[in-house]
């Protein structure tokens, strides 16, 4: 069996984790290609990443597919993801039915073409039930056009006597984000040598522990995420206390 695996404390395992999925361009560039190239081959990756997760008992993944700011990129490098986007979702479709794989999107989804929001529905509304993983994938997500329209809903409440301001909490805004259904985010990881949240998850990686890797997207396999768990488990995490009080369980 595979020493890293092995190492891995089944006891200590995030629950939630994060990936940015970073460099599938200049994995690209390297080998003399179009961007494109790079971004076909993110989806092993991406699958390869899924199912490890999966079966090392990981609950949550989720995936920065297409922030708000991807939207300026060159129209056509847009119309290539998004047709990529659509024909892997489909594709996967019988795939994650038969891995148990619930899948979510977060975002504001109303901005993808039709036909990606008509295949992501069918996927989600298909894999709804399945309980081994969340596989979220964020779409056209940008974290504070997301905290936003937290606010305003909050707010539309609060002029309609539903909510009283002082009830305002944590809780509530959790409930109003894209990521309701989710936990907090335990590991995020971002790939490419980049050291940037760039505008993912804000709110949920208050207190997350970051791990960054110079590996490109494209590269990143299963032996990565052990790496990555396997860093995350030697942090101490004390969420503002001391070493002391979290020996003893205080
Ligand atoms: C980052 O590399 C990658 C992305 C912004 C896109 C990832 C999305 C996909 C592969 C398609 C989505 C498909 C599914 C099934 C979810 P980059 O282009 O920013 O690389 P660079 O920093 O080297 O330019």
């Amino acid at each position: 069996m595979d020493k890293k695996l092995l190492s891995i404390n089944s006891h200590k395992k995030p629950n939630h984790i994060a990936i940015i999925m970073d460099g599938n361009g200049r994995w690209a560039k390297k080998k003399g290609m179009q961007r494109v190239f790079g971004h076909r081959n993110a989806l092993k990756a991406i699958r390869e990443s899924a199912d490890t997760a999966s079966d090392l008992g990981i609950e949550y993944l989720t995936l920065y597919a297409f922030s708000t700011e991807n939207w300026n990129r060159p129209k056509l490098e847009v119309e290539a993801l998004m047709n990529l986007l659509i024909i892997n979702l489909q594709k996967e479709l019988p795939e994650f039915i038969r891995k148990n794989v619930k899948v979510n999107a977060i975002g504001n989804t109303e901005n993808l073409p039709k036909r990606a929001q008509k295949v992501l529905n069918n996927v989600i509304e298909k894999t709804k039930n399945n309980t081994k993983i969340t596989l979220t994938f964020a779409l056209s997500y940008g974290s504070r056009e997301e905290i936003v329209n937290a606010i305003r809903n909050i707010s539309k409440k609060v002029v309609n006597n539903e909510i009283e301001i002082e009830k305002i909490d944590n809780n509530i805004i959790n409930n109003h984000l894209y990521t309701f259904n989710l936990p907090d985010v335990d590991l995020m990881i971002r790939t490419s040598g980049e050291q940037r949240i760039s505008n993912f998850l804000l709110w949920q990686m208050a207190y997350a522990e970051f791990y960054f890797t110079d590996l490109l997207w494209p590269d990143f396999r299963k032996e990565h995420l052990y790496d990555a768990i396997l860093d995350y488990q030697n942090r101490e995490r004390r969420f503002g206390k001391t070493s002391e009080q979290i020996e003893t369980n205080e």
